[in-house]
């Protein structure tokens, strides 16, 4: 870990696929109980912090954005964020000092806008559409969190994780982590987000985004793949992971 931010001109920023930086071992102290949504997530380093977007920050996501991602997404996805009380509430932007190192935008769909996104799939893999589609009635039939009340009786949203991205030097912090966390934690507990699923597209080939989604509760080996989803990316395919949202309200 750095103990400043190396400075502009020696950052190797990585585009596509996230770099191999990752230690093998870790040794770095876990946080017993961290973790809003019950996995236990490695402390990050005092001078970082997870904000909320506000005027004067929102523009930064974009940097990270177009310096990492393979899609490049249009003004309005940026200026929604700040219009829409749920794409605020589900944005977040992580800082190392004073600088935007990383941040994460999520879009709330309805169930039914989820289900015909998911019926819309190019995907071959029909086991593995219905694998996330069934994630979901086994979360209805066993009850929210274990308890089952009236709230389940209405289809519940769905959370689409539609970027996440931390720049390379402050990679492997758990900045990714927390920053997925914070949303995770927003969606299980605020009353107007009421999701019971997150899910992201990931390219294929990003194994080391694949094995971060799995070290936080993803189900990845198991979602369907979405053929031809990207277009600036050969393979084109995307690989669908998904992980159910418990209610932690009380
Ligand atoms: C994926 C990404 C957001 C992870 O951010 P990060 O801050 O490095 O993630 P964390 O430090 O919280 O990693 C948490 C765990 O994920 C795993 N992980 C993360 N990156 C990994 C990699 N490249 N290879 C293997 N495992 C990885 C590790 O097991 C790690 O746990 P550990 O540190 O306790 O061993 C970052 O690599 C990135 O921005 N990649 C480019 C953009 C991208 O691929 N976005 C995701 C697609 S939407």
């Amino acid at each position: 870990m750095p103990d400043s931010p190396p400075s502009p001109e020696s950052r190797p920023f990585l585009s596509w696929p996230s770099s191999t930086l990752h230690p093998s071992i870790d040794t770095r102290p876990r946080e017993a109980g961290s973790s809003s949504t019950a996995l236990q997530i490695t402390r990050l380093p005092p001078n970082v912090s997870i904000r909320a977007p506000t005027k004067a920050n929102v523009h930064l996501l974009k940097r990270i954005n177009s310096l990492l991602l393979p899609v490049s997404y249009p003004e309005n996805f940026y200026r929604e964020i700040l219009q829409n009380p749920e794409s605020e509430a589900l944005t977040r932007l992580a800082f190392y000092d004073e600088e935007c190192v990383g941040g994460i935008r999520c879009r709330l769909e309805t169930a039914a806008e989820y289900q015909a996104g998911l019926e819309k799939l190019d995907t071959t893999d029909i086991y593995g559409s219905s694998k996330i589609l069934e994630a979901v009635a086994d979360h209805k039939a066993n009850g929210s969190g274990g308890r089952r009340n009236s709230e389940d009786n209405h289809p519940k949203r769905k959370v689409y994780i539609m970027t996440l991205a931390v720049l390379s030097p402050y990679r492997s912090l758990s900045i990714g982590s927390h920053l997925l966390d914070h949303i995770l934690s927003i969606a299980a507990k605020e009353p107007t987000i009421d999701a019971d699923l997150a899910y992201a597209h990931v390219w294929v080939s990003n194994d080391g985004a694949l094995e971060f989604y799995r070290k936080q509760g993803f189900e990845v080996d198991s979602g369907p793949i979405v053929r031809n989803y990207y277009r600036r990316l050969e393979p084109r395919d995307a690989r669908l992971v998904f992980r159910r949202i418990t209610c932690t309200r009380s």
